[in-house]
């Protein structure tokens, strides 16, 4: 482990080297500030780094990540995030990325108790509630699980179409779509759910704001 540890700042060095090696001038134009075209919300989970599996370089994502890719519209992190991405990066594509195997995804279905992270893992709760007669028809536990991976990327969408901030950037005419993918941790590929938003229209209506 201390080995280990240690290898994380070499690994730093070389990775610099072979950067200024490809574009001398990389970390200087970066320097300057980033202008990234995509937000991207994310789980905490180790085996789904942004960046990396999209190919994606410094500068090009901005990321924020939670225990399994959660749009809690009282989470001021999330919030501040969504906001400084909207408003000042003027991002035009926010994706959700959730993923298969997301222990978080499956606490949720059973009736664990962990600890303090029972209280978020409510917000998944909830979306099983929304979602329990499709669930529950699913006989093969390994196959509800997938689903309710993709139903819950699909809430977070929808979670994000309903904030103030997505819905008064759609008023001011900003071009923003919301999309939701699903990692497969067992192959590296992407799904894309094809939930995609782009106006608040295909909320419910009682979530729509007047803009
Ligand atoms: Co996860």
């Amino acid at each position: 482990m201390e080995k280990f540890y240690k290898e994380l700042l070499e690994n730093n060095k070389k990775w610099v080297v072979k950067m200024l090696d490809k574009d001398p001038q990389f970390f200087e134009r970066l320097s300057h500030g980033q202008q990234p075209p995509i937000l991207w919300i994310g789980c905490a989970d180790s085996r789904v780094p942004a960046n990396e599996i999209i190919g994606a370089l410094p500068g090009e994502v901005f990321v924020h990540r939670n225990i399994a890719n959660m749009v809690v519209h009282t989470d001021m992190n999330m919030l501040s995030v969504l906001d400084y991405a909207i408003n000042v990066l003027k991002v035009s594509h926010v994706i959700v990325c959730g993923h298969y195997g997301c222990g978080g995804v499956q606490a949720a279905m059973t009736n664990k108790h962990i600890g303090l992270i029972d209280n978020w893992i409510r917000h998944i709760k909830d979306v099983y509630r929304f979602h329990q007669d499709e669930l529950n028809a699913i006989e093969d536990e390994k196959t509800r699980f997938d689903r309710f991976v993709e139903l819950n990327v699909k809430e977070q969408v929808l979670d994000l179409a309903k904030t103030s901030i997505i819905q008064n950037a759609w008023g001011k005419k900003q071009n923003i779509h919301v999309h939701g993918w699903v990692y497969d941790i067992h192959d590296g590929i992407i799904k894309d759910l094809m939930v995609s938003i782009k106006s608040n229209e295909s909320l419910s209506q009682v979530y729509q704001l007047d803009l």
